[in-house]
């Protein structure tokens, strides 16, 4: 067998590096990631003289990883949370229902800057996603809620969504009699505040997205993204996107900065509180801005982004990643490739009607 090329070396060379940056990059906060993302700028164009590896490397060494195929959640439960979250009961005045935010239709949210909640008034954040969202290592923009149940104990409760009280939501469960019933068979204890969370949190975990050609690909089908898509991929990783948006859901697994390599809510126009980010939980200076790096699966179908809704579309929002994320300014033709990858992390949920 030959020996091998300098260009593979090179590329394998680039790999590695990129493994060590996003391992190094995991738990750094605040400043050393201004260093990683040196590295990683360093690591790009080294990389960008190298060619993409001709074959694909196997799935093991991806920074990212496949969706898993079930998370397991029981079938009869899940039913009953798909119930729960599309009943506007849940809300104080009968309004409005957790699909009323989180569409599936609309990828899991509403394509609204804003979503209103039960009177009417607007949310103060972007409405994320709720596809995937069982593989976030915590919820929320500022990560407060560190499971499914918690999210939901919160969402009825928050005066703008839903406004509601869990006595209440108890009350009007349990006076139907068809819910009655179900919850009956399932649970030893019939209606109570912790099932109905359980029940929705279940059906939550049905909503992933294992089917996405990016999924195929990297459970071994080469021909299911195209070359363009495959130029895409090696460019998200070798400008350093991975470093952040890495792992099963592409992100959902750290905390960053917004604003890395840059002050993004001064040229916005101002930060407001609604920006503090994990600033607001801990008030620690080196959390100001910092949010969850979102998980970028299905992010073709979920404008406006990011918490702020400040970008209306997904290329906008890879322009403002390049600035203020990487302190690079990317070609157009990279961002388009990116764009084109980003694309193939789209499916239909499992637990989709
Ligand atoms: C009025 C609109 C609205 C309603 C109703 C609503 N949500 Fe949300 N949801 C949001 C917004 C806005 C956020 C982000 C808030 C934040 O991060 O502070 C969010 C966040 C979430 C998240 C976290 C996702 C992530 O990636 O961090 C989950 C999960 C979720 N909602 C599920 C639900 C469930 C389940 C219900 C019903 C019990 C529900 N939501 C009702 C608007 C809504
Ligand atoms: C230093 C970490 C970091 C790097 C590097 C990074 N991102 Fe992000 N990304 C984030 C954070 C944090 C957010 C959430 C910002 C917010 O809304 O507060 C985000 C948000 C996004 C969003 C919006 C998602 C949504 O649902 O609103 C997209 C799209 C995105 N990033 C793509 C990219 C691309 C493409 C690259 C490489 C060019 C990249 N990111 C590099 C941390 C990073």
């Amino acid at each position: 067998m030959a020996a091998p090329t300098a260009q593979c070396l090179a590329a394998a060379a680039a790999a590695s590096a990129v493994s060590a940056a996003v391992a190094w990059t995991r738990p750094a906060p605040g400043l050393a990631l201004a260093a990683a993302l040196t590295a990683l700028s360093a690591l790009a164009a080294l990389a960008a003289t190298a060619p993409a590896p001709a074959a694909a490397p196997a799935p093991q060494d991806e920074p990212i990883l496949p969706v898993p195929l079930t998370l397991h959640a029981d079938p009869a439960r899940a039913a009953l949370g798909r119930r729960l979250f599309n009943d506007v009961r849940l809300s104080a005045n009968g309004r409005v229902s957790c699909a009323s935010c989180h569409d599936l239709s609309h990828g899991g949210a509403d394509s609204r800057p804003r979503s209103a909640g039960h009177d009417g008034r607007f949310t103060e954040l972007n409405t994320p996603t709720v596809l995937n969202a069982a593989l976030n290592f915590r919820q929320f923009w500022d990560g407060r809620a560190a499971t499914l149940e918690d999210q939901i104990e919160q969402v009825v409760q928050n005066p703008v969504e839903m406004g509601s009280t869990w006595p209440a939501v108890v009350a009007k469960v349990a006076r139907d009699g068809g819910y009655g019933q179900a919850f009956g068979a399932i649970y030893r204890d019939g209606v109570t505040a912790v099932n109905i969370r359980d029940a929705l949190a279940s059906y939550e975990r049905t909503l992933i997205t294992p089917n996405s050609r990016f999924d195929q690909y990297l459970r071994g089908d080469r021909n299911a993204i195209t070359a363009a898509e495959k130029t895409g991929y090696a460019k998200f990783k070798q400008y350093g996107c991975v470093a952040c948006h890495q792992g099963v859901n592409v992100g959902g697994n750290m905390f960053q900065k917004f604003g890395v390599m840059g002050d993004y809510f001064a040229q916005r126009g101002g930060a407001r509180p609604s920006d503090l980010g994990r600033y607001r939980q801990t008030h620690k200076a080196d959390d100001l801005h910092v949010f969850k790096v979102p998980g970028l699966r299905n992010v073709a179908g979920t404008a406006p982004y990011f918490h702020d809704a400040s970008a209306a579309t997904l290329d906008q929002a890879i322009d403002v990643m390049f600035r203020y994320q990487l302190g690079r300014v990317g070609s157009k033709e990279d961002k388009a490739f990116i764009a084109q990858f980003l694309a193939t992390l789209s499916s239909a949920p499992l637990g989709a009607p």
